[in-house]
This record gives C-alpha cells, structure tokens and sequence, in this order.
C-alpha cells in the first residue's frame, strides 16, 4: 500500500477529554502540553511518576489508578496510548480505531493514527516538525529542525518580520558587556527586525556587521549636537525616526539602566508620546570581572557588593558617591568608568580606612578578544594603571574577591 504524507492539523483541545493511558515518562513529557492546551486529560495507569503524580495532585489532570479496561476511550477525542504492556496498547488502539479517535502510541508508529510532531514556540507562533512518513521517521532529526527554527527566530538569525502586528516605535535594548553571544535572546530579536539601530561605542559591535543591508545603524557618538547636548541629540534622533515610522533600535552596552542614561531617554520618548519598550541586559559590573575569573561575592569573603561611577574623583563638588562610606565596608567595590581618576579614588579609600593592601583587579574591554586583566593593591594601583598602560573601558573591583578563585578566565563557551 502506498504510504501517503501526514497530514498536519492544530488541535483545539480546550474542555475536551483527552485519555492517557500509561503514566511513565512519555506520559509525563507529553501532558504539559495537553494541559496547556485546555484538554480535559484522563490518565489511567497503576503506577506514576512522581512528575505526573504531582500533574495529578495540583489538579491539572484526573488521575484514575488501574489498568486500562476497554470502553476507556468512548468519550475521547484524542488519545495517548503510552503503558508498558504491548497487549493493552495494541487493545487500546483497536478501540480508538472503532470510535474514530486519533491515537498516539509510543510504542509502534506504525500502528498509530496520529504522530506528535517536535514543537517549540516563538512570539505567539508554534513551530511543528513532522516527518513525512513512517519510513522516515527519525525523532532526533526533527528535534533538532524545531531547535533550529526556534532559535533562529528567538534570536534574530531567522529573520521574519511582522508584517502585521510590528508596530514602530523605539526598543532601548542592553546590549551586554561585548561578547555577541551575551545579549538577550529579546534584544537579538529586536535587533534582527529593526530598520534604524542606533548604537554606542561600548556593547556587542559584531552584531551590527551582522544586519541586513537595508538597516541604517547610525553611531551614536557621531550624531551632530550642535546646539544641543549630545544626549538631547540621541534622544531627537530616537524621536524623529520613530516618527517615520521605523523601528529603533538603540543599542546600548550592558544594561540601559545601569550608567546607561536609559530612564532619560524613556522619559524623552514618552513626552514625545513613542511607543518604548526596555530590555535589560547584562551588566559589565558583573559580568566583566566574572569573564576575569572573580567572583563580585563569594561566601565567607563577600556578602555585598557595591557599583558606583568614578568618572568624577571623590573631591569634586558633583560627585554623589559617599567614598568615606564605602571605605568602611567590607564587600565588594565595582567601580565603573573610574580609569582616570583611580588613583584619587585609591588615596580616598586609604584615607578612610580601608587597607593599603586591598586587592585591586581592572579589566579591560571584558568578554571580548582583547580582555585583559592587571592586578595591583590600593597602595600601587595608580602606579599599576600607567606602568601597565590601562585604557577605558575598563571594570575596577576592589575587595578581597580579586584574590579568590583562579587567575584564569574562566570560559565562557
Ligand atoms: C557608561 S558606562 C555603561 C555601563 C553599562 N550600561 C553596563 O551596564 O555595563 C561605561 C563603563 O562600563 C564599563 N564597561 C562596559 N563594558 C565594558 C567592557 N566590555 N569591559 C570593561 N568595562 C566595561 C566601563 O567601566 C565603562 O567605562
């Protein structure tokens, strides 16, 4: 007999009664998904796993503890057929096969009238894979589609755009500390659907080398200011693409919230009434000395750890760090973009009492290929910073945290 394709169908499984019969792990990977779908699930089987039990006792499926008896699929419109008894599965599917209903068997393809495609799901979209015939049945290889058509779309390299629901507007995406691979899968996919990304200096530049052509990426830093600042500038280049209609994207490095003057440019979006949608990401004050092998806390050595900025030193009027403060704690201190006046900073911190000794690591340009790590104490820090020539961007971590854990970076793959 010839063997025709399947014919791929999405069932509408809410309130209707769907029999399982077996309640092993086939049993326990295949229910949430019923359950998901609304179904009315009847389980019958003697035994459990603990998982199903669990399905069972919240409340999400009945759970009748006996063997399968014949008549169990009068009431069906779909069943699983999974127990570990040949005989009541191949009895189990004859009777599906009288009343019409559509059967799954774990145990014999062949015999059963349905398959279970390899499904994932994407922003609003379930992507099923099914091989064509019982011949070709291989589960690991449509496993393996889905894996790659989900991914693909959950971070941008599969590219289909929304035609219908995209709605313009501004996405202030953290781009991650460098490292491509460490923006989020949102952020990616946003990225991947935008028409205007506007991006910093710092954050994963490779991804920009990765867009499609028609994408205009415009660097932030050389957006003309004229008679604005440069801020007010950035934020008048969101708006008025926006306004045309495009997507924006503004790439940002890190998270937008951490030094990232990401609550400025909400605000600014929101007076000129554009739709704006955050994505965190991850920040370089954690992230950057975790590439470098150090932990910003560790038990028994850290229970705290403190993110301050040192772009301006701690006697100048504008800053709003409490140095005196942070000398006397006993955790962790990430400094951010503190290069330049680490030395001012160090001095500030001997003055009120912290250790000359205190360990000191900065990290240049972390998780990228010119990561580079330099220790020093406080007492040498500034002397470290120019002997060894240290450029921003840069992350500082002060603290007994330096010394722990190896001086490997530990790997990121
Ligand atoms: C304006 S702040 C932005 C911080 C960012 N929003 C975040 O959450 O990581 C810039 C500072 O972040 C730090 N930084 C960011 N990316 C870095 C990287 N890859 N390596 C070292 N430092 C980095 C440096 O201290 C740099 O001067």
């Amino acid at each position: 007999m010839a063997e025709h394709p399947a014919y791929p169908v999405g069932l509408r499984l809410t309130g209707r009664r769907v029999v399982v019969l077996g309640g092993g792990q086939v049993a326990q990977r295949r229910l949430p998904a019923l359950i998901a779908a609304g179904a009315d699930v009847l389980l019958v089987s003697p035994e459990a796993t603990p998982s199903v039990e669990a399905m069972a006792d919240a409340g999400e499926i009945t759970w009748e503890r006996r063997a399968y008896t014949s008549g169990d699929l009068a009431d069906a419109w779909y069943a699983l057929i999974a127990t570990s008894d040949p005989d009541a599965n191949a009895a189990a599917s004859a009777e599906a096969e009288r009343h019409r209903v559509w059967c799954v068997r774990s145990d014999d393809a062949d015999a059963a009238t349905a398959w279970t495609p390899a499904t994932g799901h994407s922003e609003g979209v379930t992507v099923a894979v099914l091989t064509t015939n019982a011949r070709g049945r291989d589960p690991r290889h449509t496993a393996a589609i889905r894996d790659a058509v989900v991914e693909g779309l959950r971070d941008g390299t599969l590219v289909a755009p929304h035609h219908r629901t995209r709605t313009p507007g501004v996405a202030l995406v953290g781009g991650g500390p460098g490292d491509p691979d460490l923006i989020t899968v949102r952020g990616r996919r946003l990225l991947a659907e935008a028409d205007v990304v506007i991006a910093d200096r710092l954050g994963p530049r490779d991804l920009l080398a990765e867009l499609p052509p028609h994408v205009e990426v415009i660097d932030a830093a050389k957006i003309p200011y004229g008679r604005y600042m440069a801020q007010e500038a950035i934020n008048n280049a969101l708006i008025e693409h926006a306004r045309q209609g495009r997507s924006v994207v503004r790439l940002k490095g890190g998270d937008p919230y951490v030094f990232g003057r990401g609550m400025e440019e909400l605000q600014a979006l929101a007076e000129a009434g554009i739709p704006c949608t955050v994505v965190p990401g991850i920040s370089s004050s954690i992230s950057v000395p975790g590439a470098a092998g150090i932990p910003v806390t560790h038990r028994g050595v850290a229970h705290e750890f403190t993110v301050v900025s040192g772009h301006v030193a701690p006697d100048d009027e504008r800053s709003l760090v409490d140095w005196p403060a942070l000398a006397k704690l006993t955790g962790t201190l990430v400094v951010l973009m503190g290069v330049d006046k680490i030395g001012r900073i160090a001095e500030t911190l001997v003055a009120h009492g912290k250790s000359p000794d205190t360990p000191v690591a900065l990290v240049q340009e972390g998780t990228t290929a010119a990561q580079r790590r330099v220790d020093a104490t406080l007492a040498t820090v500034a002397e470290t910073v120019v002997a060894e020539d240290v450029k921003p961007p840069a992350v500082i971590v002060v603290g007994e945290v330096v010394a722990v854990g190896s001086r490997t970076p530990a790997s990121g793959a």
